[in-house]
């Protein structure tokens, strides 16, 4: 092989190689500006300790802008396998607070252990189950997982999947 075309080689294998360097630089740049921002993804998450919670408590909070009720059911509110989260033993509702029907947010009555919505009249018992009035359907239950005593809003687990398939 003569000088110049171990030159030539030599160059084409140099050209390559800054080639593909440049060509995975561009490709880990195009990933981070697509990729959301760490703040935008925590953002997406909302986790709430259970572990406070009283027996009989019910507590709305806020996930992605949207009301969700967390009610740990006491001794008389009837145990349901299709809807319950157990954790630690304890029995909780968890659910989108936004009426089925047109989407106003009904008030916990914890007299009559019912949610009831003032738009049009409809009510859900405590397991989010509509039992009156317009709504079509139970109140929806949010993605979520359970960490320990935490319930993880806006994140999907084998639980979640489940209680999905059957409520
Ligand atoms: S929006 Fe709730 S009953 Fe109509």
């Amino acid at each position: 092989m003569s000088v110049k075309q171990e030159r030539r080689d030599f160059i084409g294998l140099a050209f390559g190689a800054v080639a593909a360097v440049g060509g995975a630089a561009t490709l880990v740049a195009v990933k981070k500006t697509w990729d959301p921002l760490p703040s935008v993804k925590a953002a997406g998450f909302t986790t709430v300790d259970l572990s406070p919670m009283k027996e009989g408590e019910m507590r709305q909070i806020e996930w992605r802008k949207k009301p969700i009720f967390v009610l740990k059911k006491d001794a008389s509110m009837a145990p349901n396998d299709k809807r319950d989260i157990v954790v630690e033993g304890a029995r909780y509702m968890v659910a989108i607070g936004l009426c089925t029907h047109l989407g106003c947010i009904p008030e916990w009555k914890p007299g009559k252990q019912v949610f009831v919505c003032a738009c049009h009249g409809g009510e859900f018992d405590a397991d989010g189950v509509n039992t009156f009035g317009p709504p079509p359907r139970p109140l929806d239950i949010p993605p979520f997982k359970i960490d320990g005593t935490k319930l993880v809003l806006g994140e999907t687990s084998p639980e979640y999947e489940k209680l999905a398939a059957q409520a």
